[in-house]
């Protein structure tokens, strides 16, 4: 069986064919951050412009790549939320219509179990029950996963997600967007021990929040300033180091109160976030530490992709909707979600 995964739900366009037995056979991925960087931040309107404009091209090339046609498919797969409205809708309609005029099924996918099942594709596997760490632009989650379909949320954050907090911080040091990754790559320059940053809630259960610490990178910033207002380029490092640490030092901490509160022995890293590399350090040591086996997807995977979507639709196979319609959900809990039908 193949699957036509596409993930339209933020500045990503995806596209991947995975197929039963094979894996991933062919994806492609635009990114959209020439288009939103001169605003700072996502522009919804462009986004939604964007896919409209790339997603079908993208489909032929990934198709020729893998070198199949569209009869080949027996499934197309779609990002249904959470997410952008326009943007999903993009998505949403043209996999829709596909799989109308191709007389095969429409799967509308969780974002957020894409990315918790992305690690999935990866060898080795981990084998359920897990613990995942989804951690994003737009969702900072601690997921026990006992199957698939079965989503138990243990802790989350109160108020900004962790990606957010990177975007937001990287913006306060003069970073251009997308910030997580600039504001990474600053931090690998600079001592992290140099500010004392706070890491909130860190002993006080499993929920997390991040707004705080914003406060705390501004307040820094301002007292390192030069007296013409310029901020010195180590102290800029500095406080991108500080800043990761403090990140990086609660999620880990989190990470290993939910394993001893749920009793997983599985740890997998799910979301944008899960790309930064102390991140990935630190959760290893945490693994080491506490016989706790850890798997994280290649950063490609961790990120926004089609191939997550793919293969989630694969994964729910049997629930296809019966009759041509479009989800589009913006907002979607994901525990919300229920194991596949049939
Ligand atoms: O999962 P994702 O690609 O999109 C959403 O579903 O939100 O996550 C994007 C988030 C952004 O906030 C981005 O700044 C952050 O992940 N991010 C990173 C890194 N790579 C991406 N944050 C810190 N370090 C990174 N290396
Ligand atoms: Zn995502």
């Amino acid at each position: 069986m193949r699957v036509l995964g596409i993930e339209t739900s933020c500045d990503e366009t995806g596209v991947a064919v995975y197929e039963e037995g094979r894996g991933i056979r062919a994806e492609r991925l635009a990114s959209q951050i020439p288009i939103h960087a001169a605003y700072g931040g996502v522009v919804p309107e462009l986004a939604s412009r964007d896919h409209i404009a790339k997603l079908l091209p993208m489909v032929e090339e990934v198709l020729a790549d893998a070198q199949l046609t569209l009869e080949d498919l027996d499934a197309i797969a779609y990002t249904a939320g959470p997410g952008l409205i326009g943007a999903l809708m993009v998505g949403g309609s043209l996999a829709s219509s596909l799989a109308y005029a191709l007389k095969i099924p429409a799967i509308p996918v969780h974002h957020l179990e894409g990315h918790i099942l992305a690690c999935r594709l990866e060898h080795p596997a981990p084998e359920f029950p897990f613990l995942a760490l989804m951690v994003s632009g737009g969702h900072s989650q601690l997921v026990a996963v006992s199957g698939l379909g079965r989503y138990r949320i243990v802790g989350e954050t109160l108020d900004d997600a962790a990606g957010e907090a990177f975007d937001k911080a990287a913006r306060l040091l003069g970073l251009p967007y997308p910030g997580g990754p600039e504001l990474a790559a600053l931090a690998d320059r600079g001592d992290a021990s140099r500010f004392a940053l706070p890491r909130p809630l860190k002993n006080q259960g499993l929920d997390m929040s991040f707004s705080g610490l914003k406060t705390a990178v501004r307040l820094t910033i301002d007292s390192c300033r030069a007296p013409d207002g310029s901020l010195p380029d180590a102290a800029r490092a500095d406080v991108a180091a500080s800043f990761q640490a403090a990140v990086v030092d609660t999620l880990t901490a989190k990470c290993r109160q939910a394993l001893e509160a749920t009793g997983l022995t599985r740890l997998v890293v799910a979301g944008g976030v899960g790309a930064n590399r102390a991140l990935r350090e630190s959760l290893a040591v945490l693994g080491r530490r506490t016989g706790t086996r850890v798997y994280y997807p290649r950063p490609k995977l961790c990120t926004d992709n089609g191939a997550m979507i793919a293969y989630a639709g694969w994964c729910r196979r049997t629930s296809a909707a019966s009759e041509p319609r479009i989800v589009a959900r913006p907002r979607w809990p994901l525990d919300e979600l229920t194991p596949p039908s049939g």
